[in-house]
């Protein structure tokens, strides 16, 4: 007998197949075809007195899944055809929080995957430290895409790269992108990750400055215009000698340069080069699997380079102010409209929007009530006027509505204005400074 391909397995589905019947048919098939054997698949796997529907990971040797049942690598939660998929519906929604809390339980601590589907959809999930993020659209699934979407998810997961891109980005000047980007390069090092920074701001070279590096001429204009030249020539290392003179800690930077000032968006185009947004992130291919996190300082507008860093990023972290209104409006604006135009162009679900903090001054218990009212009436405004839900970006701790308001907050400290002067990371000097930063990675990524 001929083994049934996914094709039609999927194809003899009946049109309303609920969830045990699309378990039968079809999430076998599609787990051989993302490359697992009979032992790699473990059904009804455990998690905290539930059970998430299919776990998967490779045998190791004599370290067979499913006896040892340690260590999934890819997290399967299936539904049935009953069940709107559709990005954007409620069920889906909820699909996606349902598989976060199972990547993130610590049963899955080493889960680097999760798939939803209902046989009419798929989409797949990557995690990275504490962040799940999409690593493919959702798509619609047929007869006769099954078969490439299947090889383009199997592709991903059997290749996965180390780093988590972030983009730091906010069409707001001044609310603390380039601290926030330093800060993180210096806790994320002293955290034992691998970090590399880009100051993707050649206006301002505000990063390049702050950390005492000297402007290349042009290795990161060259490396952007030449297919040839790899992003690898543009890197020098950030180092910091801690006091007692033994302990050097480093990280890797990629400086604004001099060509790349002022005109180069134009002398990109005089050059007749056409990169698309999608130019840097090319470009970081290379890269990717050498560090654990790349750190992208972005300019305060939305133009090329904006563009390409957020291109670029798996995630977009925004910072704005509790008392700037326009830091807010304008993390909206990045949200609802500039970073589903990237994910648009760019095809694999990602770039997301991660909650956005406030960075700055401490806040006094009127100036929060003040804050959070005005955020209300921007999620309202958001659903209202173009059906979108703010609320995850803003209270990500909020279940229902009118409840959690959670921000987090890096507050405002001397050591972290007056870092620059010394061209170090305010949490290599300070230990406010590094307790409010380790507090925005906790909350984030670790
Ligand atoms: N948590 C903080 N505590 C104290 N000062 C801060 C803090 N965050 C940022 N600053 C200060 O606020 C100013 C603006 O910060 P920064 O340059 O990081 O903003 P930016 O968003 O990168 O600005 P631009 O949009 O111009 O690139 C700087 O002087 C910086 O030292
Ligand atoms: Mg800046």
């Amino acid at each position: 007998m001929t083994p049934i391909s996914l094709r039609s397995a999927l194809q003899s589905l009946p049109e309303n197949a609920l969830e045990a019947i699309v378990n039968r048919q079809f999430a076998t098939k599609l787990l051989e075809a993302l490359g697992f054997q009979a032992e790699e698949i473990y059904p009804e796997y455990p998690i905290r007195r539930m059970a998430v529907d299919i776990a998967a990971r490779k045998n190791v040797g004599d370290d067979i899944f499913i006896n040892t049942k340690k260590n999934p690598y890819l997290l399967v939660e299936l539904k049935g055809r009953d069940v709107n998929l559709t990005e954007g519906s409620q069920p889906y929604k909820n699909t996606v929080q349902q598989l976060k809390r199972y990547l993130l339980a610590p049963e899955c601590h080493s889960a680097a995957w999760g798939i939803i589907t209902n046989s009419c959809h798929i989409q797949l999930f990557r995690k990275h430290g504490k962040v799940v993020f999409p690593a493919t659209p959702c798509h619609p699934i047929n007869k006769d895409n099954i078969e490439d979407i299947t090889a383009t998810i199997r592709e991903k997961i059997e290749s996965p790269s180390r780093a988590l891109t972030i983009a730091l980005y906010n069409n707001k000047g001044g609310v603390g992108k380039t601290t926030t980007t330093v800060n993180l390069a210096g806790i994320l090092t002293l955290l034992g990750k691998k970090i590399l920074v880009i100051d993707f701001d050649p206006n301002q070279q505000d990063l390049t400055s702050a950390l005492g590096l000297p402007l290349s001429e042009d290795a990161l204009f060259t490396a952007l215009i030449n297919r040839d030249t790899e992003l690898k020539t543009a890197i020098r290392p950030y180092k910091f000698l801690f006091r007692s003179k033994k302990l050097e800690t480093r990280f890797d930077v990629i400086p604004s340069d001099k060509r790349l000032v002022s005109e180069a968006e134009n002398e990109l185009k005089i050059h007749g080069y056409k990169p698309g947004n999608g130019l840097l992130h090319r470009k970081l291919k290379s890269l990717r699997n050498e560090y654990d996190y790349i750190l992208i300082d972005a300019p305060p507008n939305w133009r090329l380079f904006s563009k390409l860093a957020v291109y670029a990023a798996d995630v977009v972290l925004l910072p704005t102010k509790h008392n700037n209104l326009f830091s807010l409006e304008n993390a909206v604006t990045a949200i609802k409209d500039f970073i589903p135009e990237i994910q648009q162009e760019k095809s694999d679900g990602s770039p997301i929007a991660l909650p956005i903090f406030f960075n700055g001054e401490r806040m006094t218990e009127p100036q929060k009530a003040a804050v959070e009212k005005v955020m209300e009436s921007m999620i309202q405004a958001a659903k209202r006027n173009d059906g979108f839900d703010l609320a995850p970006y803003f209270f990500p701790k909020r279940r229902r509505a009118g409840e959690d308001t959670h921000v987090l907050c890096v507050p405002g400290h001397a050591s972290i204005s007056s870092s620059a002067f010394f061209r170090v990371p305010a949490v290599f000097r300070d230990k406010s400074a590094l307790e409010y930063y380790k507090n925005l990675v906790k909350e984030y990524f670790l």
